[in-house]
């Protein structure tokens, strides 16, 4: 934060001096000066400008206190809450909060580190309960699973780019229930996380997918059935529209990667859907790429696979 507050007052200070020296210019006797250098030396002042306006609407927004409020929960921790909560973190959590992918959460590695910017570190925790979550509250923990804010009501920023705010509150707790049931695993990676100057210009402008806390209550609990509608709840869950697109009719990139739309697959049979996300290798014989995160979906069982293509035969174009 120390260093992003530097930046901040070093593009004030650009931005003064750009002010100053365009109204300098423009006041010139001379005709270049006055065009030409006035061009130059505006657009850079507007530029620096805006860099100073969005890098203290994105410091609002990161260091400010967030969150609805801590709902208190007692949580059973009974065997079926376990089992459901080991398979959602599964296909969910364990992609990001495991080295190798797999049970237990004992924590990942920076997964800003592939991103080609240089915006900062995010480290998914250490889940277990050798982890700091250890000394959360099992409402504090739900709250940053659910919108993405920490215990002390600050920015989790990739939490709070996450889908979990669809998950019904019997998953969360189910979620929980098995995080405090996982064996404790020790982890040496340094749990660090923070963003650079560069990420705070991008978040006003959308650039990293961080969303508001919700403003809504959770949605209503899915039975777990080969269902479009529970496929429609998993697919929501691991938001497969972030990188499809609305409709599944294909992503448009960017930071995000695009994947293509899904008018294709929505055909295949429930057999060929499975064991391209078990394999990652598709009915015509290409190997996708691990940009989409077949490995993860292919943890779910085949009935959870079935319902998401069900729901695909619907929403697809
Ligand atoms: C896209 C990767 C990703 C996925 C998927 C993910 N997390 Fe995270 N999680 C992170 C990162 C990175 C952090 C570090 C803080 C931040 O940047 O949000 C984090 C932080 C947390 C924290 C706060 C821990 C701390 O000590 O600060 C909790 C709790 C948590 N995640 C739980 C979960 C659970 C439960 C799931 C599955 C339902 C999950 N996460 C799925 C990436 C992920
Ligand atoms: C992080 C981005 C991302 C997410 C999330 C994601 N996908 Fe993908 N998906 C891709 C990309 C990129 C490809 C193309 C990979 C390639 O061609 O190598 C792809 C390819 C596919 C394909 C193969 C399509 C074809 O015709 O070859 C299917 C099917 C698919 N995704 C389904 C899903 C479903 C269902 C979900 C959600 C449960 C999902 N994806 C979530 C990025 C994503």
């Amino acid at each position: 934060m120390f260093i992003n507050v530097i930046w901040l007052i070093a593009f004030v200070a650009l931005t003064g001096l750009g002010i100053r020296l365009f109204i300098k210019v423009v006041r010139s006797s001379k005709m270049p000066v006055r065009y030409g250098s006035g061009f130059f030396v505006g657009l850079f002042t507007v530029l620096f400008g805006l860099i100073t306006v969005l890098g203290f609407l994105g410091m609002l927004t990161a260091y400010l206190p967030r969150g609805n409020p801590v709902v208190e929960v007692t949580m059973a921790g009974t065997t079926e809450q376990i089992e459901r909560g080991r398979q959602i973190a599964s296909w969910t959590c364990a992609g990001c909060h495991s080295v190798d992918g797999e049970l237990p959460l004992s924590g990942g590695e920076d997964i800003m580190a592939d991103i080609p910017m240089p915006i900062g570190k995010a480290t998914p925790a250490n889940l277990t309960p050798a982890g700091r979550i250890s000394t959360w509250s099992d409402g504090e923990l739900q709250r940053v699973i659910r919108e993405g804010t920490n215990p002390d009501g600050h920015l989790s920023t990739v939490m709070a780019a996450n889908t979990f705010r669809y998950l019904s509150q019997q998953d969360l707790d189910s979620i929980v229930a098995y995080l405090r049931s996982e064996p404790a695993v020790e982890t040496d990676i340094e749990q660090k996380n923070s963003l650079t100057f560069l990420a705070m210009v991008m978040l006003p402008v959308g650039m990293l997918p961080v969303k508001s806390p919700p403003d809504f209550d959770p949605p209503p609990h899915v039975e777990s059935a080969v269902t479009a509608r529970y496929g429609e709840y998993v697919t929501k869950v691991i938001d497969c529209v972030l990188c499809h697109g609305d409709d599944f009719s294909g992503g448009s990139g960017g930071i995000i990667p695009a994947g293509p739309s899904l008018a294709g697959a929505k055909l295949w049979t429930s057999e060929q859907f499975i064991n391209t996300m078990r394999t990652g290798e598709t009915p015509y014989g290409k190997m996708l790429s691990d940009e989409m995160p077949w490995e993860e979906i292919g943890k779910m069982d085949d009935e959870t696979l079935k319902a998401v293509l069900l729901y695909l035969k619907e929403a697809a174009p």
